[in-house]
């Protein structure tokens, strides 16, 4: 992979999430055994990544210490279980900070210097992409980095298809022809969070992007359009784009889908799914809300009673 560099924002406020969030990043929430920006980043590592700038901001320093943790010092502490493969692949991680909260588009504008004239991805710390099956190489992050190379494009977003009533939460892509089943295709338009009445389709965007450079002086261009303190945003970047070079969706395979830990009801399905996931604890996971299902439904004593039992 060509594209060596990513940025990860992590710098927003999580206020979706109050009271959970009041003094920590909801990025540090965990999704299994791991917090969610520690699966990003394996994500990334794992599709050839090299460097990493994190966006920070108030609030989210254990970020920092997360990943300066010594792997000698983690294996101690999990008798030798913890799996240090993060800290062996040999990607190097840097951080800056937005001081406000003037939106995602301003967030990635503090990358400028990182990234100088290479293209780069972006991924949301607050999603994963997870896998139904192994993806052997060919997971989303790889093809959006190919569709981007192989089409000279500006920029290549990952999608998939959402509920009508849903277009109101994402970033919505108008496609410029006919979508073939999960082939990548051009975009006329992108539309921050429509709704349905105005959704141009249902494919939202799925919090990875690949970026070309001039999307910076697209984001400084849109500052001119917003009121002081209005949050500028990435999609309206990216429509700017549109205009210099083609711009590819690249929709998730029948074996990919989106965990997130944006409100309440994503994260609680976000952590049940990976913690039912993990090799170590996720029978015995398994097997508790079996039987907190069955109590709820009348049918069983209470599990916690059952475990105190056994
Ligand atoms: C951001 C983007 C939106 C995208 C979404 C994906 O919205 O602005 O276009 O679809 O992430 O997670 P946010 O969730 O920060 O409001």
């Amino acid at each position: 992979m060509r594209i060596s560099k990513a940025v990860i924002p992590a710098a927003g406020r999580g206020s979706r999430l109050y009271p959970a969030t009041k003094s920590q990043a909801k990025e540090m929430l965990p999704l299994g055994t791991k917090p969610v920006i520690q699966h990003v980043v394996e994500e990334l590592a794992e599709a050839g990544v090299r460097q990493i700038l994190i966006i920070t901001g108030r609030l989210k320093r254990a970020i920092e210490d997360h990943f300066d943790a010594d792997p000698r010092w983690l294996e101690e502490l999990s008798n030798g279980e913890f799996d240090g493969h993060l800290w062996h692949s040999g990607v190097e991680i840097f951080y800056t900070r937005q001081s406000h909260p003037l939106g995602l588009g301003d967030a990635i504008s503090r990358a400028r210097a990182f990234c100088g004239c290479d293209p780069f991805v972006v991924a949301l710390g607050d999603s994963i992409i997870a896998n139904r099956a192994p993806q052997e190489g060919r997971g989303v992050m790889t093809r959006l980095v190919e569709t981007f190379e192989q089409n000279d494009a500006a920029a290549a977003v990952a999608t998939y298809q959402v509920t009508a009533a849903d277009t109101k939460r994402y970033g919505i892509l108008a496609p410029a022809g006919e979508v073939k089943g999960t082939e990548a295709f051009a975009l006329k338009d992108i539309v921050e969070k429509p709704g349905p009445e105005k959704a141009p389709s249902r494919w939202a965007v799925a919090a990875r992007y690949v970026l070309c450079p001039e999307v910076f002086d697209e984001i400084d261009a849109g500052r001119e359009s917003v009121g002081p303190g209005e949050e500028v945003q990435l999609t309206a970047a990216i429509r700017g784009l549109i205009g210099r070079g083609p711009v590819y969706g690249v929709p998730l395979d029948a074996d990919e889908f989106r965990l997130d830990v944006g409100d309440f009801a994503t994260y609680g399905r976000s952590f049940a799914r990976m913690m039912a996931a993990d090799p170590r604890h996720g029978k015995g996971f398994v097997e508790y809300l079996r039987h907190l299902m069955g109590y709820m439904d009348g049918m069983e004593a209470d599990p916690d009673a059952w475990a105190a039992e056994e």
